[in-house]
């Protein structure tokens, strides 16, 4: 896969040389590629933004330095698809586990980072023209900018791709994964030592019978998120898979 992020602050993304992500991109797995927005300003200042039409407090990402730069990494050859642009923004659609996996199928994502109050809205509408555009939110809360929106976001697609992960079914008994953990989050997990400050393993764990370790896990599961996301746990109820689940 590969990925182009457009943000006026590069930097943000060393962590990308980290890990997970910067082995696959070692091994040419990933492709990411950074690009400074301030590269297509031509002005003494290096200008990206501007004060809001209509008033109101903040400034606007303006649309020129936008514009080139998304025709520059996102254009494209004649006979090539387009790339998927994501624009985050807190007024988004949410960012769920299962935009992760759409995101995941695509060969190649553009992410631009706004700041500010956000970038102006002709860029979105233009570059809709060319190039399937969507607005992505990753929490009901306001981050100073898209950047540790779109950290979050590379690394919850990647790791979806084959070979990022080092065990292909980890991503699968993940809390949200599609399949038996649709809607649910993961239950407690627990490692050696056996007994450690006077709290013990749950027996079942070490039992050996992997039909009553799955049947346990799945009751954690729900437990866990009966307790933390009742909002969850009402849409299992309302799609029937309580009951299913129960009869399985
Ligand atoms: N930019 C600022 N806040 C954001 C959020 N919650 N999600 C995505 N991008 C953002």
């Amino acid at each position: 896969m590969r990925i182009d992020i457009i943000t006026i602050f590069p930097e943000y993304f060393a962590p990308l040389e980290l890990s997970l992500i910067g082995k696959a991109r070692a091994s040419g797995l990933l492709d990411i590629r950074l690009h400074d927005l301030r590269s297509w300003t031509h002005d003494r200042h290096n200008t990206v933004d501007d004060t809001p039409f209509g008033g109101g407090p903040g400034m606007v990402m303006k649309p020129e330095p936008w514009g080139a730069a998304l025709d520059d990494v996102a254009g494209r050859g004649p006979d090539e698809r387009p790339p998927r642009l994501v624009l985050p923004t807190p007024s988004g659609r949410p960012f769920t586990q299962a935009a992760a996996d759409r995101l995941a199928g695509e060969p190649r994502l553009v992410f631009a980072c706004g700041r500010y109050e956000g970038i102006d809205s002709r860029v979105a509408a233009d570059a809709a023209l060319r190039m399937p555009v969507e607005e992505l939110s990753v929490g009901d809360y306001v981050l100073n900018g898209g950047e540790s929106a779109v950290l979050v976001m590379v690394e919850a697609v990647t790791r979806l791709l084959p070979g990022v992960l080092g065990n292909a079914d980890s991503a699968a008994q993940d809390s949200f994964a599609p399949g038996a953990m649709h809607n649910l989050v993961e239950g407690p997990v627990y490692t050696k030592p056996r007994v450690w400050r006077d709290q013990e393993v749950p027996p079942v764990l070490l039992s050996g019978d992997h039909g009553a370790v799955d049947r346990w896990r799945r009751d954690e599961a729900l437990r866990k998120t009966v307790r933390t996301r009742p909002d969850l746990a009402e849409r299992l109820a309302a799609e029937g898979d309580l009951d299913r689940r129960d009869r399985e």
